[in-house]
């Protein structure tokens, strides 16, 4: 598929130009259509019902594990829905096997999604190690390796930073982690759909992948892939219907995995829809879709670094689908107030619910950054649209 026809399938695009993939990405028809065709046609409640509609739905949204698990080469019962990438790192955080004395070694880059979970665990005695990054915004495996000791039991790191877009060396880490054998978490809200992921060559034990960024899927999906190996050590969080298979007036046995961490009712229209894009990118074609953001990523990076006044964070060979900058003089939000304005073009400016790495590039007395994110959607003329405006806000308003 190319470009022209995936613009085709996202209305959106006709009447701006959408630079905000990191925070979430518009939905193709095809996948809109899917979650129309649950609602109008089997919306029906899954795992319960003996009757025909109830197994269809039944069906279709088991296909949609079967289809991602396939996507990043595990199996099925190694993933779990949740409502988002927040939530599957929640689950680790709150269900695995943690005890006093413990601990955590995190980079100080991560999205809050990504820190404040492991945070909130020092009230439980468990320590948290932050590791700094570099000031391109990369964090260094050997700063990893040198906090590994007796009590870690588990090491996070996100893939791509949200707030800077620097590639992190997630499969370097993976070794470490393999080799010392201490549980390994991969954030991969940035990566997954806009670049390909092979969960075996990460050798992560956890990776949190939100359906509704580089997916391409319905907002309010996402998921955990829990390795078989270690799914036993993780504690559902939400229990209730559709986790149990057995109950006493005393006590109760849980489903096996992954039923039991999902309890009640389910975004069912949602995975359905979340299957239909993994399709749809199945269609294009990773290799193109990371072919097509590279390019534009440089092209973009360059063209922001060449306008006067501009400020520009991490490393161009580094940065992948993400570019932060500032214009200096000029408020974060007004800039995103003008490009919308001007040319209604869309970005996200602040702090990027990553306060600690915004304030590790030196961007937090200045509001944050700029960031204007991508995807296989976007064009080299959009590139071309934002880079004009920007040299015009530093031309007028900039010092
Ligand atoms: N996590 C999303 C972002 O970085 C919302 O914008």
């Amino acid at each position: 598929m190319e470009n022209a026809e995936i613009r085709a399938d996202i209305p959106l695009l006709e009447d701006i130009i959408y630079l905000d993939a990191a925070s979430t990405t518009p939905t193709p028809i095809p996948v809109v259509d899917a979650m129309c065709d649950y609602y109008y046609h089997f919306n029906a409640n899954i795992g319960r019902g003996a009757y025909r509609t109830a197994v269809k739905a039944t069906s279709e949204f088991e296909k949609s594990r079967s289809k991602i698990a396939k996507f990043i080469n595990c199996k099925a019962e190694e993933i779990i829905f949740t409502k988002n990438t927040t939530e599957a790192i929640n689950l680790v955080a709150n269900g695995f096997d943690f005890e006093r004395g413990d601990s955590v070694i995190v980079p100080n880059i991560e999205h809050h999604s990504n820190f404040v979970p492991w945070l909130n665990l020092k009230s439980k005695g468990i320590n948290v190690k932050v590791v700094k990054a570099d000031k391109y915004g990369v964090v260094d495996p050997y700063d990893i390796e040198k906090e590994i000791d007796e009590t870690t039991k588990l090491i996070t790191i996100t893939h791509i930073a949200n707030a800077i877009g620097s590639v992190q060396p997630v499969y370097e880490i993976g070794e470490i982690a393999e080799e010392k054998q201490v549980p390994y978490l991969i954030d991969a809200a940035q990566s997954a759909g806009h670049m390909k992921i092979d969960v075996k060559e990460t050798k992560a034990d956890f990776i949190t992948i939100p359906g509704h960024k580089g997916f391409l899927g319905p907002v309010g999906t996402g998921f955990l892939y829990a390795k078989e190996e270690i799914i036993g050590r993780l504690k559902p969080m939400n229990l209730g219907g559709g986790t149990v298979i057995d109950v006493t007036e005393e006590n109760f046995k849980l489903d096996t995995v992954p039923g039991r961490f999902e309890g009640g009712t389910q975004n069912i229209a949602g995975v359905i829809g979340l299957g239909k894009a993994i399709d749809y990118l199945g269609r294009i074609g990773m290799d193109k879709i990371e072919r097509h953001s590279r390019k534009l990523t440089s092209q973009m990076f360059s063209e922001i670094d060449a306008i006067e006044n501009s400020v520009i964070y991490g490393r161009p060979e580094n940065i992948y689908g993400i570019v932060a900058f500032n214009i200096n003089g000029v408020n974060t939000h007004d800039v995103a107030k003008i490009l919308d304005e001007q040319r209604r073009i869309c970005v996200r400016s602040g702090y990027h619910c990553a306060i600690p790495a915004i304030k590790h590039i030196g961007a937090y007395e200045l509001g944050g950054t700029v960031r204007a994110s991508l995807h296989y959607y976007n064009t080299k003329e959009e590139v071309q649209i934002l880079a004009e405006t920007l040299e015009e806000i530093s031309r007028l308003l900039g010092d």
